[in-house]
């Protein structure tokens, strides 16, 4: 008897070890599990319910025993942290940021080496990571493969884009989980350079939703020093394991102890506004570190650059002529360039007369005429502007109307290049009163042999952002890696693209309605988007009788998406011409704020439609927006949201009745109602509809 109650011992302590950890309001737990060999295992329940099954935990280093299994319990140390923090712009003026944690310190014998692996359980959901602290046994390591594991206990239906260390510039597949397989995707889809990583590999974040009704969503969040993760599907066991991006030699991360990977998260609810509400990204980045951020400033801006899209002009001087050595030899000009003074000054115009910000250029240096295409390393000098383009007179002019010039790198993915001329390009930005910059990553990487989505990528991104904060500049990336919440810690990271913006509209196959409805709930959980709405000629056929592009959507639409696509950096990306013929619906975009003191996801359901409403920052202004995928939708909306005891212009921009996003995109109406806390309206949104609702409080 007394033999076996010591043998028992033993094996509770030394050998299996589990122990389970909850989030505040005991809805989600997380059960952790040494093996009988050492490996680290985790489950996840949702009220009690399995959702991700027993999966591993590790990491694999080159030419070193792998930090996946022979572990042993070290320490374990549980805590719980609650928190309000103030973004600097953002959806909400406060962020609740409340989990439980536990850290769980493992000790490998006979490698000596020590590894943590840390749980933080909120309420909407799970997060870990893995922490490598200081130590003789692990110093300078190279990471040959993460082993994450998320066991996924149903076939649930998924929002996929294909594995693609290059670019997230896709259109959602929605499949069931068994489904997914990239070779039965049609990938003539207008994206320069790609690199799909497998049949059976997708992109975080990954929004599911299981047969009984639960909303999965698995992501990752501060990712820093480190690539993006992908995630191999192994589609008939619905198991996912990460997949991290290699560099040029097929190394994945380069790291030093002390250090951390970024944190690899599981959101789950029955009810879809949690997940698209969730600040939990946000939260799981360090607090901002940026010391006065009075620079950081939200931003609506119209720019020379749809023009381009449609065809109208374009971002090179010289037409089609190959420009060996741009930077020197006299350009003879083609006629079509958008980028002029004159052009410029116009633009600034219409900002100034319509309370813009900022007018975007595109195409004002030189080095276009043979940019993409050629993996070239030297192309832009980001200094130098064309004969055309009078950078003091329009510099001069933007001062004299009130408006500041957003200026615009385009990369062409040469990094390397970037780097080099990155200090005077801001310095030309700072000595002209630019506070913005629009960058841009076209094309093949150089260094070459490196991904979009690998680590020295994704050190690049977040340098440029911190070197912004030193010259007090905003950064807008466009095919950059997507975002994990680093804009928590440098705010001035004011918005991104990495997502297929409304550009590809103008000459792919575009945008199909439901992918407004699905961004929501992926992209943006990692920060904002400049999405670039608001285009009200619909059909490119306006510019071109040939031409069959659209984009995919009601005019309406194109209104709501101001508020439902979150972003301090909004455009009015239509040509001004387009927007003088639709005075009465342009007002909305004119109107609509950018920073909100509150928001509040009124319905939801991905790939569907949503409907948020937002409460302007330092105003008692609302803004509601509502859209809805291919299918036509009603609904009746509660204003319960507005102060009590008020009374509020509601002004109501909808589908006219025959509206239609193919047939009949164009066809809006207008109405002006006066409402209260305790009315209702009712939504009528067309197909590829929205409805933009300003409340605007009488007195
Ligand atoms: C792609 C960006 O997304 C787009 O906004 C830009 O106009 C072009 N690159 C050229 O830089
Ligand atoms: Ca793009």
């Amino acid at each position: 008897m007394k033999r076996f109650f010591s043998l028992y011992l033993v094996f509770v302590m030394n050998i299996v070890f589990s122990q389970s950890v909850s989030s505040p309001s005991n809805k989600i737990s997380v059960n952790f599990k040494l093996t009988a060999t050492g490996q680290p295992t985790y489950t996840v329940n949702y009220k009690n319910k399995p959702v991700i099954l027993e999966s591993t935990l590790g990491i694999r280093l080159k030419g070193k025993p792998a930090l996946e299994a022979n572990f042993e319990i070290d320490s374990i140390k549980n805590s719980s942290f609650n928190e309000s923090w103030k973004p600097v712009l953002g959806e909400q003026a406060n962020i609740e940021n409340h989990y439980n944690e536990i850290i769980i310190a493992l000790f490998q014998k006979e490698t000596q080496v020590k590894m943590n692996i840390i749980f933080r359980v909120f309420d909407e959901g799970v997060a870990f990571r893995y922490d490598f602290p200081k130590q003789v046994a692990l110093n300078y390591f190279i990471i040959s493969d993460e082993v994450s594991q998320f066991n996924l206990a149903e076939n649930n239906n998924v929002f996929w884009l294909p594995g693609d260390f290059d670019s997230q510039e896709y259109a959602y597949n929605e499949t069931s989980f068994s489904d997914i397989n990239t070779h039965k995707i049609d990938l003539n889809n207008g994206i320069g350079v790609k690199s799909i990583a497998g049949q059976y590999v997708v992109q975080s974040p990954l929004m599911m939703k299981s047969p009984s009704g639960l909303y999965l969503n698995i992501f990752e969040a501060a990712v820093v020093n480190y690539p993006v993760m992908h995630l191999d599907a192994e589609v008939n066991h619905y198991k996912l394991t990460s997949h991290l991006v290699p560099n040029a030699i097929g190394d994945k991360a380069y790291l030093q102890a002390p250090c951390v990977s970024p944190w690899r998260t599981i959101m789950i609810s029955n009810d879809a506004r949690d997940i698209v509400g969730s600040k939990m990204i946000l939260n799981l980045n360090e607090p901002c570190k940026i010391a006065d951020t009075s620079f950081i400033k939200p931003m609506k801006y119209v720019g020379i650059w749809w023009e381009m899209h449609v065809g109208k002009s374009t971002w090179d001087y010289a037409g089609s002529q190959n420009a060996q050595n741009v930077l020197t030899r006299d350009l003879l000009p083609s006629g079509k360039h958008g980028a002029t003074t004159e052009n410029t000054k116009s633009y600034i115009d219409f900002a100034a007369k319509n309370g813009f910000d900022g007018v975007l250029v595109e195409g004002w240096n030189v080095g276009w005429e043979d940019w993409f295409g050629n993996w070239k390393e030297e192309v832009f000098d980001f200094v130098t502007p064309y004969p055309d383009f009078d950078i003091d007179a329009v510099m001069a002019y933007a001062k004299s109307k009130n408006i500041k010039m957003i200026m615009h790198h385009e990369t062409s993915g040469s990094v390397a290049n970037y780097e080099r001329h990155l200090d005077r390009a801001f310095d030309l930005m700072k000595k002209y009163d630019y506070p913005a910059v629009k960058s841009g990553y076209v094309g093949k990487v150089i260094p070459r042999g490196e991904y979009h989505d690998g680590q020295t990528m994704v050190n690049h991104f977040n340098f440029v952002a911190r070197r912004a904060a030193d010259y007090k500049l905003m950064v807008n990336s466009h095919e950059s890696s997507r975002p994990t919440g680093y804009s928590r810690t440098y705010p001035n990271y004011i918005a991104a693209e990495a997502a297929r913006g409304n550009e590809f509209n103008a000459w792919s196959t575009g945008n199909p309605p439901m992918h407004e409805t699905i961004l929501p709930f992926t992209r943006l959980l990692g920060g904002p988007m400049d999405y670039t709405p608001g285009i009200f000629e619909i059909k490119m056929s306006y510019y071109d009788k040939t031409k069959t592009e659209q984009v995919h959507t009601t005019l309406a639409k194109q209104l709501a998406l101001y508020v439902t696509m979150y972003s301090p950096l909004q455009m009015a990306a239509d040509l001004p011409e387009n927007y003088e013929r639709y005075p009465d619906a342009f007002q909305f975009i004119k109107d609509v704020a950018v920073d909100w003191q509150d928001s509040k996801y009124l319905e939801a359901e991905p790939g569907d439609y949503l409907t948020v409403v937002r409460k302007a920052k330092n105003s008692e202004k609302w803004f509601l927006g509502a859209i809805t995928d291919e299918k036509p939708r009603k609904s009746e909306i509660k204003l319960d949201f507005l102060s009590k005891g008020k009374k509020y212009k509601a002004i109501i921009y909808e589908d006219a009745k025959d509206a239609d996003w193919k047939k009949n995109p164009i066809a809006y109406k207008i109405r002006t109602i006066v409402v209260t806390n305790t009315s209702k309206i009712n939504l009528n949104l067309a197909p590829g509809g929205g409805t933009a609702i300003s409340f605007e409080p009488i007195n």
